[in-house]
């Protein structure tokens, strides 16, 4: 079984099914394209995991087009040599899209995890979700967190038996994560003020960067006293020299990215969150943090019809009257901090695992 990846948010969602893969002693290929460097390097190190192939493909400011191209040609060496008689990608990156096309090219089955999800606009995220969409029409295997994205899966037409409803990998590792004693030195400089954990990070974003900093900033003024803002920002320079300009209250602590044990226990102590990433959206109605998305879609409306997610879009105000809404009104704040987990009991990997093994017996 060969495991491809090469961001953060497909690492971590990954890392499950790969324990469970080397818990039942398959014969594992773990290849890192490199797409991230420091943000993937900082988790595999934490998690204790070493790769068998690194691609080293990021460069600086990186173009979609240059991720792909740098991508395609090692990756096809490494499937040539490697002979793997299944591949995995996972969700829906530059890496995801280049991982479903060697598959394709060397003719190796393919599992996507985390398949199904839309939100059938080409552009938004973007480019996500054509890539999900790419990967969706080339896999053999749909592994999907919920009966919403099973069904997006078969009004697309694909085989019924070879979609499983397994939850969302990001369950079962919060299993590993989550912390009852959890320190940190952001956590104890805050004291007795509540937490607005942030994260900004989306290409569709980038031009809204300033409408968003600029909200984030004006929470920050207003509610300073009594909240500390905690940005664990990430490493795409054209988002640090954004945040550099606009977020300059006070109140706001701008660190490095965390580890994803110190994130999710982040998340667990954080009173609200204010982020445009997709993995956030499954981990926090989990945790009961109400999210407001700063983002004009969702391919996660499980958290929105559960109440934890509202999605506000890009514009200042906007964002400013559903963070005062939320913050001013405890009634409303509680019914949406209510605990919804959409995404099943933590048991996705180890069904993952249980379909291979059927897969092996039938052939
Ligand atoms: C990528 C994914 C996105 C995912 C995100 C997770 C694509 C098209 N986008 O977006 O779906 O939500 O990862 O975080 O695949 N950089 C570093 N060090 C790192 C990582 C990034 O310096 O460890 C900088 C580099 O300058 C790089 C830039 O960030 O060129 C952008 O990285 P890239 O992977 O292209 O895009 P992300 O926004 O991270
Ligand atoms: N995350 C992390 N450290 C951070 C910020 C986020 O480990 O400083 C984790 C988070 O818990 C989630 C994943 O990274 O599991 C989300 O990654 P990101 O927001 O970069 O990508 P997306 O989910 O939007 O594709």
């Amino acid at each position: 079984m060969m495991f491809v990846f090469g961001t953060r948010p497909e690492f971590i969602k990954l890392y499950p099914v790969i324990m469970e893969a080397q818990r039942r002693q398959h014969d594992v290929t773990i290849v890192n394209t490199g797409q991230h460097r420091e943000m993937l390097d900082q988790l595999l190190d934490e998690m204790g995991v070493t790769v068998d192939f690194d691609l080293k493909v990021m460069t600086h400011q990186q173009s979609l087009a240059e991720i792909l191209a740098r991508t395609l040609g090692p990756l096809d060496e490494v499937v040539d040599r490697v002979r793997p008689d299944h591949l995995f990608v996972h969700g829906d990156t530059s890496t995801t899209l280049a991982g479903s096309l060697i598959s394709l090219y060397r003719q190796v089955p393919l599992s996507h995890v985390e398949a199904g999800l839309r939100t059938y606009n080409k552009f938004s995220p973007f480019p996500e979700e054509m890539n999900r969409q790419i990967t969706g029409v080339l896999a053999d295997y749909h592994f999907t967190p919920t009966e919403v994205t099973r069904a997006n899966l078969e009004r697309e037409g694909k085989n019924p038996e070879r979609i499983f409803v397994v939850g969302n990998t990001a369950i079962d590792m919060l299993k590993y994560t989550i912390k009852d004693d959890f320190r940190h030195p952001v956590l104890d400089e805050a004291g007795d003020r509540k937490l607005i954990l942030i994260t900004v990070h989306r290409r569709e974003n980038i031009s809204e960067l300033s409408q968003i900093f600029a909200a984030i900033n004006d929470v920050a003024i207003k509610y300073g006293d009594t909240h500390r803002l905690v940005y664990p920002i990430h490493m795409n320079p054209v988002v640090r020299q954004a945040a550099d300009q606009y977020l300059t209250a006070d109140a706001i602590r701008i660190i490095e990215p965390l580890g994803t044990t110190d994130f999710h226990n982040m998340l667990a102590h954080s009173y609200l969150v204010m982020t445009d990433s997709g993995g956030i959206q499954e981990e926090a109605p989990s945790l009961g943090k109400p999210v407001l998305v700063l983002r004009d879609t969702t391919e996660r409306p499980e958290g929105v019809d559960a109440g934890t997610l509202r999605l506000v879009g890009t514009g200042r105000d906007d964002i400013v009257r559903e963070a005062c809404r939320l913050l001013d009104d405890e009634v409303e704040y509680r019914r949406m901090a209510a605990i919804a987990n959409p995404y099943g009991d933590g048991t996705t990997a180890p069904q993952i695992m249980d379909v291979m093994a059927g897969l092996s017996t039938r052939s």
